[in-house]
């Protein structure tokens, strides 16, 4: 076992399968304690089995927690945090393409609950013990998708028309926008914050939904990458030194890359923030928290 990230705390979503497997296989074979959050018991359970056998470390675990659902974040949250105090990673990796428009308990499109919403409050509220680690990381997985996208203010759950792809790659472009803004918001702290971009990726990223995802499917084993590689830049983004300035970067393939100038737009990005905010329904002292990782930096 590579030792590196002995002692350190990593949160994985998504670990139950595709990109946020590997990436927590990558963790946990540095030594990190990773908690592994995704849905279906049975699986997730089986996966952070297999995991701990591969790579030698006891020190995963899962957590069950269907993050479409607010309040499910919210009990993965408080358990994440009753279990370790303090964060050194957190990524943000689950998502899904919902090719027709469904509703989450909440009453909210899934895309945007569990693609953007959930990363969103989790963050916020894991911020106290991403705050007490002493170089915090949090790393989203984004998508090229993202430069398809666009945020919408005035619709952003889609209700007037529902299109897979453009809820898709709102989602995916939020990740990079909740990015840019994080890391402004952190600035001067020494948490840090980075999006990437994959790759084409042979996971199980859209199984079985119509027949559009199955040819994409057939595609993605004929012309992907794996799973390991392209949680690469995802583990590049964790764990090395080089991107120590670079907070608030999106990536590909290790190096950084210009994102859509939407995300980089700071009105924009702040007023889809607020938005946020109101939709996963922030107590003050939630947002505080942020501020509080803020003023003691
Ligand atoms: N594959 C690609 O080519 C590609 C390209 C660009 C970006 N990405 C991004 O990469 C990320 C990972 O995708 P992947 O390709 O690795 O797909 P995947 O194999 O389908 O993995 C998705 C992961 O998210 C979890 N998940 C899905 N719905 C969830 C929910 N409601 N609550 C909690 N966990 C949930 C799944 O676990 P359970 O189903 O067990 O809950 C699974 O662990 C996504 O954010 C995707 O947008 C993928």
């Amino acid at each position: 076992m590579n030792e590196d990230l002995v002692g350190k705390v990593a949160v994985v979503t998504g670990a139950s399968s595709g990109i946020g497997r590997e990436l927590a296989r990558g963790l946990a074979e540095r030594g990190a304690t990773v908690l592994a959050v995704s849905r279906g018991s049975g699986s997730g359970q089986r996966v952070v089995d297999e995991l701990r056998l591969s790579t030698g470390n006891e020190r995963v675990r899962f957590l069950p927690a269907d993050l479409s659902s607010l309040a499910e974040v919210r009990s993965v949250a408080a358990l994440i945090t009753a279990e370790e105090p303090r964060i050194d990673l957190l990524v943000n990796n689950a998502g899904a393409y919902f090719a027709r428009r469904t509703t989450t308990v909440d009453g909210y499109e899934a895309t945007f609950a569990l693609n953007h919403l959930a990363p969103f409050l989790l963050t916020h509220l894991l911020a106290e013990g991403l705050a007490r680690a002493p170089q915090a990381r949090v790393v989203g997985t984004a998508s090229a998708a993202s430069r398809a996208g666009r945020l919408r203010l005035d619709d952003p759950m889609l209700e007037r028309r529902y299109d897979g792809w453009a809820a898709y790659s709102q989602s995916k472009l939020a990740n990079v926008a909740f990015t840019v803004e994080l890391a402004r918001r952190l600035e001067g702290t020494p948490t840090s914050a980075y999006a990437f971009h994959p790759g084409f990726v042979d996971s199980g990223f859209g199984a079985g939904s119509t027949v559009m995802n199955r040819l994409l499917r057939l595609a993605a084993r004929l012309f992907a990458r794996t799973p390991e590689q392209g949680a690469d830049t995802g583990i590049y983004l964790a764990t090395s030194a080089e991107v120590a300035g670079a907070s608030g970067g999106y990536f590909a393939d290790r190096k950084r890359i210009q994102p859509k100038a939407a995300a980089l737009d700071r009105g924009l990005g702040e007023r889809f923030w607020r938005l946020s905010e109101e939709l996963v329904g922030l107590t003050p002292q939630e947002r505080a928290a942020l501020q509080r990782a803020q003023r003691a930096a």
